[in-house]
């Protein structure tokens, strides 16, 4: 295959997701299900009017793109804020497609002139390919948030999980590793991810797997969310503030709803739903009342990535942490059909080399690092992917949801949401320094 025709490809795999989530009638594209997020009928213009930016005008937005420029403007993310797009003149469902559309014809025929162009650059392609698929997944939280019956059923089959790996935990070496990704090795990795560089980590124990349903349960039967102890003080003013008492979604009679469908809560499916700030209580409790060894924390993102792809036995990275084959269904649970994270233990042949699982998809992963440029940091052509961001309060999450496109997502993939958030399809595992006694 050809460059050229990957790239067709994962363009057109993107849009068949993008229209797929978007196949509703018109009412339901304009429903606003929560300030945090956009009408669907947004993000499906938005997304035609970055890949015609990006890759129609070189990035230049002086130069006049397919739609009036008074049109455009609204779906520019910066100036018009989610809580208010559903309010703005946004173009119908059937105008968005065709807009969508006419600019997918253009970049067909563009994409097939990079192919005869020696100097054609394939980066903006892919970046344009992640940027969509990284809506089909904002899409899928405004889904999830979404009240009414259900509109997408209950999700494809995963394969089962394995008993007694909730809990466990891995062995990590102090040493240097390389964090990050250069063009030269991931070429189609993001400006937050570059340059590669060493960094020094000191021995820790990271959780085997993510933190299931029934492990933080058992938090909230204990009175967790009426304890100020195990929270910090600014994770306690907000579960005070937005009144949290137990995971988004969850009811009080053991059951969780999720995209419109009520059922038993699953309790070895990865916990979902947390803002950082719960997570961070969890690992107190959990080290503070033995529910878990002392000392249990959220990793740094250094951990988590040292983790996923660190070969001690080469002192090389490894493309992702299985090996360096891509992403499988028999790997990870990636590409939204199965709508839930899959139970822990479910993918062994997924394990990294120091015996991590299910590192990629299933959940974002929260992190104790706040979102910040790696040293020699330069901006993409889309200059404000990133930049704008550092600095800024952002938490870091890791490893990729089940609803990532399985395409876009390294190892080194950096994402972030205010630490508050909990639309995101997010739980954690937890951490633990070697100097501790638990550990
Ligand atoms: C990287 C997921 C935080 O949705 O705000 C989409 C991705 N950037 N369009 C976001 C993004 C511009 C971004 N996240
Ligand atoms: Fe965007």
């Amino acid at each position: 295959m050809t460059l050229q025709e990957h790239l067709a490809g994962e363009l057109a795999a993107a849009r068949a997701r993008t229209l797929l989530l978007t196949d509703h009638d018109e009412p339901e594209l304009l429903r606003q299900h929560t300030p945090l997020l956009s009408p669907l009928v947004w993000d499906l213009a938005h997304v035609g009017q970055q890949e015609d930016l990006w890759l129609l005008r070189g990035g230049n937005a002086a130069c006049r793109g397919l739609l009036p420029p008074d049109v455009e403007a609204l779906y520019d993310a910066f100036t018009h804020p989610r809580a208010q797009r559903a309010r703005l003149p946004l173009l119908p469902p059937v105008e968005a497609r065709a807009f969508c559309a006419e600019v997918r014809g253009r970049v067909l025929d563009r994409l097939e002139r990079l192919g005869r162009d020696d100097d054609g650059d394939p980066f903006p392609f892919a970046m344009v390919v992640s940027h969509e698929q990284q809506h089909d997944e904002t899409m899928l939280q405004a889904l999830g948030v979404r009240t009414g019956p259900p509109l997408l059923g209950t999700g494809s089959p995963l394969p089962p999980g394995r008993p007694g790996v909730a809990g466990t935990a891995v062995a990590v070496a102090g040493g240097e590793f390389v964090l990050g990704a250069d063009a030269a090795d991931e070429p189609f990795s993001l400006d937050n991810e570059r340059p590669a560089h060493r960094v020094h980590v000191p021995a820790y124990r990271l959780g085997r797997v993510p933190v299931t349903n029934a492990e933080y349960a058992a938090f909230v039967a204990d009175g967790g969310y009426d304890q100020p102890r195990w929270w910090s003080p600014r994770g306690w003013a907000h579960r005070v503030e937005a009144g949290l008492e137990r995971p988004q979604f969850w009811g009080t009679d053991g059951s969780r709803t999720r995209f419109g469908v009520v059922e038993e809560l699953p309790p070895d499916e990865p916990v979902q739903h947390v803002t950082a700030f719960e997570a961070e209580a969890y690992a107190a409790w959990a080290g503070g009342t033995g529910a878990a060894p002392a000392g249990a924390r959220l990793p740094t993102e250094a951990e988590w990535e040292k983790a996923a792809v660190w070969d001690p036995a080469t002192g090389r990275r490894r493309r992702f942490p299985w090996g360096d084959s891509e992403p499988t269904p028999a790997l990870a649970n990636l590409g939204g059909a199965a709508l839930r994270p899959a139970p822990v233990g479910a993918y062994p042949a997924g394990a990294s080399p120091c015996g991590a699982e299910q590192l990629l998809g299933d959940v974002w992963e929260w992190t104790s690092s706040d979102l910040t440029p790696w040293p020699g940091f330069r901006p993409m052509l889309y200059a404000d992917y990133s930049a704008p961001f550092f600095g800024g309060g952002y938490r870091v999450l890791r490893g990729g949801s089940w609803a990532v496109g399985p395409s876009i997502l390294r190892p080194s993939f950096r994402n972030w949401d205010h630490p508050f958030r909990r639309q995101v399809f997010a739980g954690f595992r937890l951490a633990w320094s070697a100097d501790e006694p638990g550990a």
